[in-house]
């Protein structure tokens, strides 16, 4: 049988490991571990390849969502997003004293559904989208209310580094644009870490105070601020990899081409990549029906796969002062119960992606 896992990081460090452990042994000979130069060269070449004018290291994807809406200054404002996403979307609105509203996702890209925004819309807003999976939110869509309605806007790009939406990198449409680094992303460091980009020095600078104690100078506190510092040994493997991001998108993309012909025709639902716009595949998700079923034959088939997300946000316990019921968003909810991520990383093998689309096919032709 073989093994294929829904994620093998194992290729990219045999490939890399080299640059990376030389860059470490000048980093541990110099003594120089957090922040520092690595971490500023980090951040100029994050922000070029991003095309937005700052960048700020820190120390995970979380800490970039919270140090972004607390210097956008979103303490009780009303932050609109979608359920259907990681926890710590809705969770660091919660850390810095905002107020979460939900708001559904597009039937075909998931994404935050600009007609649920605009017709609550109030002034004092704040929205997230999510660009979940590696695909842009209707940016167009979401600056134009936006605009209208002076709405700060804060993209979450966790699962997007490189996506284009109409030419245009996620992250550099509103006041601020979030990432993670967490292993298994498309630019994955060796350990925790994230970022924040931005086009305005005053935001960038205030966020560089707050991942720092709310300071600039040491021992000088301006802000009540946090320790989100990013380490250099991190910024070290993000600059590595950072030069073949492009590259292992388009590798995901290829993937995810070749999965969409095997399974046309199928009971599954393949993702769709809005027009003109790229999709980095961070995950490669489909929806299905016996979705349980069908994962359970996948991996007695030595197949990985995984639930990105088994519940949607509103349905979660721990949001459930918000008062919410099953039905409030139905588009989230059915896919919280259809979606299921198959293996795609930029190395996987095709003969890989063939078996499992196989072993698909295999499994609703023994159902009916
Ligand atoms: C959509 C989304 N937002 C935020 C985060 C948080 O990033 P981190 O795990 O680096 O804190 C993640 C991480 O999985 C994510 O997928």
């Amino acid at each position: 049988m073989k093994k294929i896992p829904i994620l093998d990081l194992y290729p990219q460090h045999k490939k890399l490991k080299r640059d990376i452990f030389k860059r470490w042994k000048k980093l541990c000979n110099s003594s120089s571990f957090v922040l520092g130069r690595e971490v500023a060269e980090f951040e100029e070449e994050f922000a070029a390849y991003c095309g937005a004018k700052y960048a700020v290291g820190v120390s995970s994807g979380t800490s970039a969502l919270h140090i972004a809406l607390e210097a956008l200054h979103c303490k009780n404002k009303t932050v609109m997003t979608s359920p259907f996403t990681f926890i710590a979307t809705a969770e660091t609105i919660l850390h810095s004293g905002g107020k979460i509203n939900f708001k559904d996702i597009e039937k075909d890209y998931y994404t935050i559904n600009p007609d649920q925004i605009a017709p609550s819309v109030s002034s004092s807003d704040v929205i997230i989208p999510v660009h979940i999976y590696g695909q842009g939110a209707d940016m167009d869509s979401i600056m134009k209310i936006a605009s209208e309605n002076n709405l700060k806007v804060i993209e979450d790009c966790a699962q997007a580094h490189g996506a284009e939406y109409k030419g245009k990198k996620a992250g550099t449409f509103g006041d601020a644009g979030c990432f993670s680094f967490y292993p298994a992303k498309n630019l994955g460091a060796y350990g925790e870490a994230g970022c924040v980009i931005c086009s305005d020095r005053e935001l960038a600078e205030l966020m560089k105070r707050l991942r720092a104690h709310g300071s600039k100078d040491k021992y000088y506190h301006t802000e009540v601020g946090y320790n989100y510092r990013i380490d250099a040994l991190q910024a070290a493997v993000l600059r590595v990899k950072l030069k073949y991001l492009d590259e292992w998108n388009l590798a995901r993309a290829e993937h995810a081409r070749i999965y969409n012909k095997l399974l046309a025709g199928t009971q599954v639902t393949t993702p769709k990549t809005r027009e003109g716009c790229s999709h980095v595949f961070h995950q490669y998700s489909v929806v299905t029906p016996r979705r349980d079923a069908l994962a359970d034959y996948l991996n007695q088939n030595g197949i990985g796969t995984a639930v990105h997300y088994p519940i949607p946000l509103h349905l979660q316990p721990v949001f459930s002062f918000l008062g919410h019921k099953k039905g409030d968003f139905p588009i989230s909810e059915e896919l919280s119960s259809g979606c299921l991520s198959l293996p795609v990383y930029p190395e996987i093998k095709n003969s890989h992606i063939e078996y499992v689309c196989g072993k698909i096919i295999e499994f609703y032709e023994k159902e009916n």
